[in-house]
């Protein structure tokens, strides 16, 4: 049975910072970020916008009538959560209307964590073919104001339908996986902001990379000339070249043209919004498809998932005959123009602002945000959720 990538579509809140200003503002030259790191804007997470709000809004913008009808299976892939018992996965499901007989679940390994949401999406088909199973993986990556990990943030999500006979992508069934124990980067759960080892988790980023594409490339007889191109888990667009330099000299001068010149499409929506942790493979995957018009249908395109801590996956897809007829490319250039700059002063302001944690009431202004579905406010410890149009 062909299973894979039905639908899939992204959301990122209207607010940017523009590194070149940032770095002004941190007192670095504006190349390190712009080149040395490979980030262009920063997309800034609103008050009004978490990661139940911009999972809703990427699905909202996807899903029509019989999908709703046929998802029975909604998996959520987080590494900000907003609650510790009730899953983020619950939320969405009332805040779009999905059939009620539906298993809602969130899981969590990092950046890894919506990978592990799709093979688990692919079992739940293969066993229900008729079902659909909505993915989404959302986050907002903190690293804090003036830190080292300040030019790798971002907000965003990417929500994919996971189906039987896909219209995008067909997933292949070979994959390879490696797993340790370590830690380069983790949030305590009293902690807003992440932990990081930054040059430590580069090295690991890397070494896993190489672990997992070996064993895959053993496994299947595999190499860079089956690739049409290779996307990967961007937390910032310069980690993942780095990756993938590591390996071009096992292929031909042909082949490694092709896959820098399609990585280059698969950084361009990463390297506008920043690092959204667990959606950000599947942000680079959504570039490459919108931006690179000519890419066939029957080419093989890599993933290469990471989540710190550590998990790392390679896998592939298949493209499907007439796929582009069913990417909303539209949609995304608009959400891309119609974003607002902030100034680095009011995206402090924007980050310093946080909800209350002591349990007080708040009403949230959310007529400037043009989200369809925001947070209103808290209310007896419990957030307060609204979709415009319902
Ligand atoms: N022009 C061009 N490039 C420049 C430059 C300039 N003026 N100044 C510095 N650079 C380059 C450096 O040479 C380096 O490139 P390289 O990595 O290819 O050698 C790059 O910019 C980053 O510089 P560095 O000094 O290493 O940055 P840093 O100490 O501020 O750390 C991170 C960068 C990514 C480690 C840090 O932002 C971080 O911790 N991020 C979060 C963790 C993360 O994303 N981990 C990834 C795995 S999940």
């Amino acid at each position: 049975m062909k299973i894979g990538i039905d639908k899939i579509g992204f959301y990122a809140p209207h607010l940017y910072v523009d590194m070149n200003k940032l770095a002004v503002a941190r007192d670095v030259e504006p190349a390190k970020f712009t080149i040395g790191i490979g980030q262009e804007k920063m997309a800034i997470a609103p008050i009004t916008q978490d990661a139940v709000t911009l999972a809703a809004n990427a699905a909202f913008g996807i899903l029509d009538a019989s999908d709703k009808e046929k998802i029975d299976y909604v998996i959520f892939g987080t590494e900000s959560g907003v609650d510790n018992s009730k899953s983020a996965a619950v939320y969405v499901h009332g805040l779009l209307g999905l059939n009620p007989h539906a298993r809602c679940v969130e899981v969590k390994q990092a950046c890894y964590g919506a990978t592990a949401a799709i093979q688990m999406a692919k079992g739940h088909i293969a066993l229900n073919p008729e079902s659909k199973v909505l993915v989404l993986g959302s986050d907002i990556a903190r690293y804090g104001l003036h830190t080292g990990g300040e030019s790798t943030q971002g907000a965003g999500a990417v929500a994919l339908l996971i189906s039987a006979d896909p219209k995008i992508m067909v997933l292949e069934d070979q994959n390879s996986l490696y797993t340790d124990d370590i830690m380069d980067f983790w949030r305590p759960i009293y902690s807003d902001k992440a932990y990081v080892d930054g040059k430590f988790s580069n090295e690991q980023y890397i070494l896993f990379f190489n672990k997992v594409w070996e064993d895959y490339k053993e496994k299947t007889g595999f190499g860079l000339k089956d690739f049409e191109a290779i996307c990967y888990h961007l937390p910032y667009t310069k980690m993942g070249l780095k990756a993938l330099r590591t390996v071009l000299d096992q292929g031909t001068e042909e082949d490694k043209d092709r896959l820098l010149a399609n990585y280059e499409f698969s950084k361009t929506y990463n390297k506008n919004i920043g690092n959204i942790y667990t959606g950000s493979l599947y942000l680079s995957l959504l570039s490459l498809l919108d931006l690179k018009e000519d890419l066939e249908a029957g080419s093989r395109i890599g993933l290469y998932s990471y989540g710190s801590g550590a998990v790392g996956e390679f896998f592939s897809g298949i493209l499907e005959a007439n796929y582009r007829e069913h990417l909303y490319v539209n949609q995304h250039t608009e959400l891309f123009e119609s974003r607002r700059e902030v100034s680095v002063e009011e995206y402090e302001v924007i980050f310093s602002e946080t909800l209350p944690t002591d349990g007080t009431n708040v009403e949230l202004e959310i007529d400037h945000d043009p989200a369809v579905i925001c947070l209103a406010g808290v209310n007896g410890h419990s957030r307060q959720y609204i979709n415009k149009l319902r």
